[in-house]
């Protein structure tokens, strides 16, 4: 059974996590041990988005306890009465449907008895229902990327910086086992400073641009308008917290370049014919784009988006320091003076084992029987139970945009000739001081 008692871990937050994000905490917030052993009060979220993803968030949502959906937005009445069944099947209340328009999300958001909202909408939407989710005071977990454009990144750091709300980007490759197993690794100095990372998000995901005859859905506009990393989030996710990214460096610039055009067309043309419209439409998306960022500290990351072209899927991330490297692809890790032979791979299984996060040590049988391995289970989780100990959230608004603002300076570059382009510092100098907050494990 997955450890859902809300109260674990609260202290916690309290002690670490919320001094090291830097959250401000209005003392009437902070529980007192007495309250503590009051009966649990159900925390209600409002879900934004009920198609594809924001179903599937909500079916995990229900399957925790002391949690209830009392309302519900979709411009498309049929997704937000599919979702109301959802919840009703589940043995709950008939939520509230907000379906009248693009800008109904407002009067849901208004609620007074809702303390937290997701939102998985189009991107286009990401920001500026986070900005309106933050103003009324809620809590909120918003899709990746959680912002398109670098002012909406500003936004969301300047909302919750004037509302001291919590706002997550929901990214899950952040909480795999394999991910956070590497991530005490590197805490534990197996392999000394680390210099560089490699990570990839590669995945046709033409199924998701277009529907099923082959016209472009809200996605695939995207490929038409711009020429970017337009995904970033997943690669980027664990490498935030595996380089101490805002925790002691910071991104400082980006340089991206774009390959050709040619898996959408070839890949529409093939399956529709060559008189198909939409594969004569012209698309700016280049198939592979590489970015490199530049960290302050001097170190490199190396970010692959590869999503039009017929492939497995594949993260390829890989993490070097002055004593050693993991190797995802390899599932490998080379360690000196303690890998068994010099210059070898040894597997990474038994490090996995040993270096078992916390958040999967207990409950990791459940865990895997949930939707993606069942990071989605655990990122959902582990929001939750910051909002109901009303302290931050496991991915802080900072963590949130620097995944996402290499959506639009990769564009820059791009359009550039890959020229450097400048990564803002969204902590105003507070990286040089906040230590590390993502998923510290004491155990
Ligand atoms: N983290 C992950 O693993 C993961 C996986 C898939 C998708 N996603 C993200 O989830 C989000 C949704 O993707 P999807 O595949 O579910 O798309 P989708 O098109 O299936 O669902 C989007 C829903 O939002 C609704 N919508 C559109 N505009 C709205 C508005 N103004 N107000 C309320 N509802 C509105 C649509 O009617 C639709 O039901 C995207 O941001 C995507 O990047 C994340």
């Amino acid at each position: 059974m997955i450890d859902r008692d809300p109260n674990l871990a609260r202290r916690d937050f309290l002690k670490t996590g919320v001094a090291a994000a830097g959250l401000t905490l209005a003392p009437a917030a902070v529980f007192a041990d007495d309250e503590e052993r009051q009966e649990i009060k159900p925390v209600r979220v409002g879900v934004v988005g009920v198609g594809n993803r924001g179903t599937a968030l909500l079916k995990t949502l229900h399957s925790f306890d002391a949690l209830e959906v009392p309302a519900v937005c979709d411009i498309d009445p049929k997704a937000a009465d599919r979702a109301s069944k959802l919840i009703v099947k589940r043995g709950r209340k008939q939520p509230e449907v907000y379906t009248n328009g693009d800008e109904d999300f407002r009067r849901l958001m208004a609620r007074d008895d809702l303390d937290a909202v997701i939102v998985a909408t189009p991107w286009q939407w990401h920001a500026p229902m986070a900005v309106e989710a933050m103003k009324q005071g809620k809590y909120v977990g918003v899709e990746v990327p959680c912002a398109i454009t670098l002012d909406e990144c500003w936004d969301l750091v300047k909302t919750h910086e004037a509302t001291g709300a919590p706002c997550m980007m929901l990214e899950n490759w952040s909480f795999r086992r394999d991910n956070l197993a590497v991530l005490n690794m590197i805490r534990a100095g197996l392999f000394g400073e680390i210099v560089h990372c490699h990570c990839a998000y590669s995945h046709n995901c033409m199924h998701w641009y277009f529907d099923a005859d082959g016209r472009p859905r809200w996605s695939g506009k995207h490929l038409l308008r711009r020429n970017a990393d337009q995904y970033p989030t997943h690669s980027l996710g664990p490498v935030i917290s595996w380089m101490d990214i805002n925790c002691g460096d910071r991104f400082d610039y980006v340089v991206s370049m774009a390959s050709r055009s040619l898996g959408i067309k070839d890949q529409l043309e093939r399956k529709f014919g060559a008189d198909h419209p939409p594969a004569k439409l012209p698309y700016k998306q280049g198939d592979i784009v590489t970015t490199m960022v530049k960290t302050v500290k001097g170190n490199t990351i190396v970010i692959a988006m590869d999503m039009q072209l017929p492939r497995p899927y594949d993260n390829r991330w890989l993490i070097q320091g002055m004593r050693g490297l993991y190797n995802e692809q390899r599932a490998a890790v080379y360690i000196e003076g303690v890998s068994p032979n010099r210059e070898q791979w040894e597997p990474f299984a038994p490090y996995e084992k040993k270096y078992d996060h916390a958040w999967w040590r207990d409950s990791a049988e459940e865990l895997l029987r949930q939707g993606h391995g069942g990071t989605d289970d655990l990122e959902l989780r582990e929001f939750i139970r910051a909002v109901r100990a009303k302290s931050q959230t496991p991915i802080d608004v900072y963590d949130s945009v620097s995944m996402s603002v290499i959506f639009p300076l990769s564009e820059r570059s791009i359009a550039a000739g890959s020229a450097p382009v400048e990564c803002p510092d969204f902590t105003s100098g507070r990286w040089q001081t906040t230590g590390p907050k993502y998923a510290l494990d004491r155990g």
